[in-house]
């Protein structure tokens, strides 16, 4: 099967002012270092690691919003980071982000209708009425009711707010979705509802999809690999059974699978 994305060798360097510091020196930070990974059509692939281990940056460049410093980004058999904007416009339309923040990631200042109908302007030729409509489809999908397009983010709830974050997404359908922490700070049933609706995204759109958490039992329930990061690198590439099975090979995921273990094991007690 050929990979619908293909990373090799890709490196993402930032270069950060230390304002307070004497020497007048930048501060280089290695988001991601040295990656190779391929990923088939419709394998869901779970990435996680500790905070700040690069995790986003990677997401970032799969779907073309950041340059790698070194290295080449191929998706569905074309470099991303080459040829017309028209070309890295049409990759933009098949490839799509869930953010992690959501506060940064939804204009307080627009209705739900205007967001969602933002990426339609851009990537469809859609009539104001076709685009109506689509909108209230995506909305029917993410199980929110219609009446919600009136409505600015900061009335949302955390849980509706994903949801809209998620109809943002797929209201042009994608081929990838990459989806940042797409659970963090929600409820346990707010969750469930979430991670279902991915399960059903998946079957109904046939998503590659790159599902970004810190949290391992989530990943065990909607994603088929394992990659696991620390400090740039990919430690870890395993089949998910490996995580049931706790038989992970890099001693850095078997401390964070034990980790997991313990937490849930203490919650119990
Ligand atoms: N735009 C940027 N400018 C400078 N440094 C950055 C930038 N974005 C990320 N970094 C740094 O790169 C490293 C990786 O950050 P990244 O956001 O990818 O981590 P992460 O794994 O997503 O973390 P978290 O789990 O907390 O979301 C961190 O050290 C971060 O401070
Ligand atoms: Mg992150």
């Amino acid at each position: 099967m050929n990979p619908v994305i293909s990373l090799k060798n890709v490196s993402k360097i930032f270069h950060r002012r230390r304002w307070l510091s004497l020497s007048d020196g930048n501060n280089i930070v290695r988001a991601v270092d040295d990656v190779t990974v391929s990923i088939d059509e419709g394998q869901s692939v779970g990435l996680a690691g500790e905070s700040g281990c690069g995790k986003t940056t990677l997401g970032r460049l799969i779907s073309g919003l950041y340059e790698p410093t070194e290295g080449t980004v191929v998706i569905n058999g074309r470099n991303i980071n080459e040829g017309s904007r028209e070309i890295r416009q049409q990759v933009r339309r098949n490839c799509r982000m869930i953010f992690q923040n959501l506060d940064a990631a939804l204009n307080p200042f627009m209705t739900v209708q205007h967001i969602l109908e933002e990426p339609l302007k851009v990537h469809t030729k859609k009539t104001k009425s076709e685009c109506n409509r689509r909108i209230e489809q995506v909305l029917e999908s993410v199980n929110l009711p219609r009446s919600f397009k009136n409505e600015y983010p900061h009335t949302l709830s955390g849980g509706e707010k994903r949801r809209v974050s998620v109809a943002r997404a797929i209201v042009v359908p994608p081929k990838i979705l990459i989806a940042d922490e797409p659970v963090s700070a929600l409820d346990v049933s707010i969750r469930a509802q979430i991670i279902d609706l991915f399960q059903n995204l998946r079957e109904e759109l046939k998503l590659t999809m790159v599902f970004i958490s810190h949290d391992l039992g989530v990943l065990n329930d909607v994603c088929d690999r394992l990659l696991v990061m620390y400090d740039g690198k990919i430690v870890e590439d395993a089949p998910i059974e490996k995580l049931r099975e706790r038989s992970l090979a890099h001693p850095y995921s078997r401390k964070l699978t034990e980790s997991v273990l313990q937490i849930s094991v203490d919650s119990r007690q």
